[in-house]
């Protein structure tokens, strides 16, 4: 019971990918001092918390977030930030990628695995797609920014609990208002809901494709905001594309009548 707990507690911190190049065959390995085989004597519970567990209200975040007056402000003031569970089993904050001034935001779930590791948003194989689409209505990642509704990696890639997303709005809010995009975009339920709200609250494909104001605290207008499939999601469901086709040029209009 105790090597099986170890074993989902590794689980649980996200400790679910081989990290050798090679693969060790231990059926040849020499055996281990006879000390390994030993009972521990006594294994210390190992400091669980619940899931959803946070150490900080959202207003100790909101807080924190409102006394950041630059972007690079905001991201030093993450980093020290330690009332969000997720933080003790990420490996680091994954801020933002793209341009500080972009014109465009993008806002994702939260990172996985890779983007935990490199500490950048969408390189993995949801992050190749989105370059695509990108590329595909003439932007790239010099000219947009791209962030997280959650900037830690839940362990095991699960979805981000509400609290989790409660606790990281103000610092999502606060991001948007420091860089000051003209526009947003959401990919997937989870930055559709926190953004959006009780609209989104049924699942994305009641908002998908329409364009909704989002009022960001410290912006003096409502930012347009167009919710879109998670490109995850559409490496699933092939056929989503189609809408999510719709959805970029629908954007790149939109964008066309900014400048
Ligand atoms: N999915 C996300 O929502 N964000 C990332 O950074 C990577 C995958």
């Amino acid at each position: 019971m105790e090597l099986l707990d170890a074993l989902r507690l590794q689980w649980e911190w996200g400790a679910d990918e081989a990290l050798l190049d090679a693969p060790q065959d231990r059926r040849h390995a020499p055996p281990p001092p006879p000390l390994a085989f030993q009972k521990p004597a006594a294994v210390p519970p190992a400091p669980r918390r619940a899931a959803s567990t946070t150490l900080a209200g959202p207003e100790e975040a909101a807080r924190i977030a409102a006394s950041c007056m630059s972007l690079d402000e905001l991201e030093t003031a993450m980093r020290g930030f330690s009332g969000c569970a997720l933080r003790d089993t990420a490996t680091q904050l994954v801020f933002a990628d793209g341009a500080a001034d972009a014109r465009l935001v993008i806002v994702g779930e939260a990172p996985g695995g890779e983007e935990d590791r490199a500490g950048k948003p969408f390189i993995g194989p949801a992050g190749q797609l989105l370059d695509q689409m990108l590329r595909t209505i003439g932007l790239d990642r010099t000219k947009v920014r791209i962030i997280n509704t959650v900037p830690w990696r839940p362990p095991g890639n699960r979805t981000p609990t509400e609290s989790e997303i409660a606790l990281c709005l103000p610092f999502l809010h606060r991001q948007i208002a420091l860089a000051a995009p003209l526009g947003l975009l959401t990919l997937g339920a989870v930055a559709a809901k926190a953004l959006l709200g009780t609209e989104a609250q049924n699942g994305i494909r009641r908002v998908r494709g329409q364009w909704r104001q989002v009022r960001i605290e410290g912006l003096p207008d409502p930012l347009p905001c167009l919710p879109s499939y998670h490109p995850a999601y559409l490496l699933r469901t092939p056929l989503a594309k189609r809408d999510s086709w719709q959805d970029m040029l629908q954007m790149r209009a939109w964008l066309e009548t900014q400048t």
